[in-house]
């Protein structure tokens, strides 16, 4: 279990820099309702010398969710304990895991909805009544009993609400979406990560950078440090709006921050659908990309900015979607 534990925080350092993560609520930019609740919460929770609720955080990839999962563990001085869905691959891992816990820790899993089912039903009586149900022995001889575990705080993150179970969910008393960040956001997240980074940059560049990120802090890092390279080797490291542009182009991020990958689904979608509606499954095959990588990381930008619609038959693709190629919509 502890190689669990270890592997999935070796592998976050390499992703994200540390050094760019908020550590309290106070550095943690956006999110502002959240993090409000959230405060209020905790210092009920602990006047009443309790655990806070069991917290479920769920959006996009990119946003927070680990960071903000890691602020709250501070903001309650407790130990947290960091895994995932894919990580637990049996119930003695989960064992372990519940097992290993001290009193007040904060338990957090990613990609909560990945568990697999039979380790899911191990929660249900850890969440509920801090016990662990083990199983003794097989057929009619087999005998369960209960094991006290530590009072503690599940923390769950995931990017598919809807794979999650109903009994799974409901187990959570603070339920919390995640939204995409504002233009103005960004740039302030653009502007601490350059100052902790000791970037030089000017806030036409900041926001920039900021308005091709598609709403998401980590993407906004990413392309900070990709145009402080640029900036480097022709600007003496100093990124002005002209640097940012210009860089961003050579990534062939565009002005409304599409990728090469966003183009292709929305130019799939004018040229093989007719603008759809088309099934989530028929366009990840026509652009031999995964269903799901399109559904968590492309649409959710892609629907905010008005490009295209989820119905009932399929996604179409709005107005704005085709203005954005100079094209107009069939009928307009
Ligand atoms: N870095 C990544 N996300 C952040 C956020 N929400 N606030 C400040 N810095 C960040």
């Amino acid at each position: 279990m502890k190689r669990i534990i270890e592997t999935k925080i070796a592998a976050e350092d390499v992703i994200i820099e540390p050094k760019l993560r908020p550590q309290t609520f106070e550095d943690y930019i956006g999110q502002n309702k959240i993090k409000e609740n959230l405060k209020v919460y905790i210092d009920a929770a602990k006047i009443r010398h309790e655990t806070l609720d069991h917290v479920l955080f769920y959006g996009p990839p990119g946003l927070g969710k680990t960071t903000l999962s890691n602020i709250i563990a501070k903001y309650m001085g407790v130990n947290i304990k960091i895994t995932s869905g894919p990580a637990i691959e049996n119930t003695g891992d989960m064992a372990a895991i519940l097992n290993d816990l001290s009193d007040g820790d904060v338990l957090f899993i990613d990609e909560i909805h990945r568990l697999n089912r039979v380790i899911e039903e191990m929660l249900y009586p850890a969440m509920e009544d801090f016990a662990l149900d083990i199983v003794i022995g097989k057929g009619p001889g087999a005998k369960s009993i209960r094991l006290d575990l530590p009072h503690f705080t599940l923390i769950g993150a995931t990017t598919r609400i809807g794979l999650l179970t109903a009994p799974l969910r409901d187990r959570f008393g603070v339920i919390n979406h995640l939204e995409l960040y504002s233009t103005e956001e960004l740039e302030k997240i653009i502007c601490r990560s350059a100052k902790v980074l000791e970037i030089e940059i000017d806030t036409d560049a900041a926001k920039e950078i900021a308005k091709r990120s598609r709403g998401t802090p980590r993407i906004a890092n990413r392309l900070l440090k990709r145009v402080r390279d640029f900036a480097q080797i022709e600007n003496k490291g100093v990124i002005n709006e002209n640097i940012a542009k210009n860089s961003l182009d050579r990534l062939e991020i565009d002005k409304m921050g599409l990728d090469m990958l966003d183009r292709k689904i929305l130019e799939t979608m004018i040229n093989k659908f007719g603008g759809g509606p088309v099934g989530l499954e028929t366009l990840a095959a026509a652009i031999n990309e995964d269903a799901e990588t399109i559904e968590d990381v492309y649409e959710p930008y892609l629907i905010q900015i008005g490009y295209i619609q989820r119905t009932a038959r399929g996604r179409v693709i709005t107005h704005y979607g085709y203005k954005h190629f100079g094209l107009l919509l069939p009928g307009f």
